[in-house]
């Protein structure tokens, strides 16, 4: 029997996974196939580049011919506030969501309200899900440490109540963060989360974006081969705002370099060898963004597989979740029998 709630009727899925809004990895094939599986994808605008999406645009209207499959998508807010008009592009779009994360929501709240569709926002802590919901967010994501990407550092195991005892009265709220399967998704409705948003699992699917050598990394990885640093937006001149840092898997450039990114912003002849291998995808040099989640990835199935065997293995522990709490039989009697 699916999992039915607030998040699966707003959104008229049937299972209770989003896809996460990753910067170019989440394209619109996976984005589509996460949809046609019953999750919901949210395509991954990032930074805001128009011609990619203007491609991958095109490719989610021309799937509307076989049954309108309902699709987000999703932009890092403070670099949208520099191409608002990239927005105008995606709500064109008729997508059902827009995802923004990290950042201020206000400006871009109405527009979204104003086409039609939801306002999703992905926070990281009490005050920021207070904040979106009082902006009007309909949906929050509580993003915990543990996430592959950007991010802060509270934990989901105490984050993700905390945000549900706050604004999950007024709003859906899901979990990211540290999600991977079954395990993961019921865990977190448990918590009191209306679903989950994955991205490292995704990542490593047959479906997404991204190199076969980058995917396999991730399905070797474990979660103590990920690194919550700045190390990555330094090497590639991409600053964020404070507090945020980004977990990426380590590697050989991270372990020669954390702790000292000062002397790597100056350092040019390694910042040119860092463009080099993420052109060139030696992954030794160039970063693989992976959450803790890879620590439970062990194969590269389709968008679907995952989908599938995660719903599955999440309702049969949510069904069985009554005989956890059953008394234990006194020794005497069970000896006895
Ligand atoms: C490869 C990758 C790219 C990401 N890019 C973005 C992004 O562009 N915007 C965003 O809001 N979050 C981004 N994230 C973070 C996700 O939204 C999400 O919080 C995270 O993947 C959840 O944790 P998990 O990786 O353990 O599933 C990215 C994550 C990954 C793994």
């Amino acid at each position: 029997m699916p999992i039915a709630n607030s998040f699966t009727k707003l959104f008229g899925i049937r299972h209770p996974i989003a896809l996460a809004a990753m910067d170019l990895v989440a394209d619109a094939r996976l984005t589509l196939a996460v949809s046609e599986a019953g999750g919901f994808g949210f395509l991954g605008a990032g930074y805001g580049d128009a011609e990619w999406l203007d491609r991958e645009l095109a490719i989610l209207a021309g799937s509307r011919g076989a049954g309108s499959t309902p699709f987000g998508i999703g932009f890092i807010t403070w670099s949208l506030a520099k191409h608002p008009e990239l927005l105008d592009s995606a709500l064109a779009a008729k997508p059902k969501a827009i995802w923004l994360s990290f950042g201020d929501p206000e400006p871009f709240v109405q527009p979204i309200k104003d086409a039609g569709a939801l306002v999703v926002c992905q926070v990281q802590s009490v005050e920021m899900a207070v904040d979106a919901v009082s902006r009007g967010a309909d949906v929050v994501i509580a993003q915990g440490g543990e996430a592959g990407g950007h991010g802060i550092s509270c934990g989901s195991l105490a984050l993700l109540p905390a945000v549900v005892d706050a604004v999950g009265n007024k709003v859906p709220v899901l979990l990211a963060g540290g999600v991977a399967d079954g395990r993961g998704l019921s865990a977190a409705i448990m918590l009191g989360a209306q679903g989950v948003v994955m991205g490292t699992r995704f990542y490593a699917s047959q479906e997404a974006a991204g190199s076969i050598l980058a995917k396999q990394r991730i399905v070797r990885a474990s979660g103590a081969d990920t690194l919550r640093s700045i190390v990555f937006d330094v090497s590639r001149r991409n600053i964020w705002p404070i507090p945020y840092t980004g977990r990426c898997l380590v590697n050989d450039h991270t372990d020669r370099w954390y702790g000292r990114e000062l002397e790597l912003m100056r350092r040019g002849d390694a910042l040119e060898a860092f463009a080099r291998a993420r052109q060139a995808g030696d992954y030794d040099t160039a970063p693989v963004i992976a959450g803790e989640a890879a620590a439970l990835i062990h194969d590269i199935p389709s968008a679907a597989d995952i989908i599938h065997r995660m719903a599955a293995e999440a309702e049969s522990l949510l069904l069985a979740a009554p005989q956890l709490a059953r008394q234990p039989e006194p020794a005497a009697k069970a000896a006895a029998s």
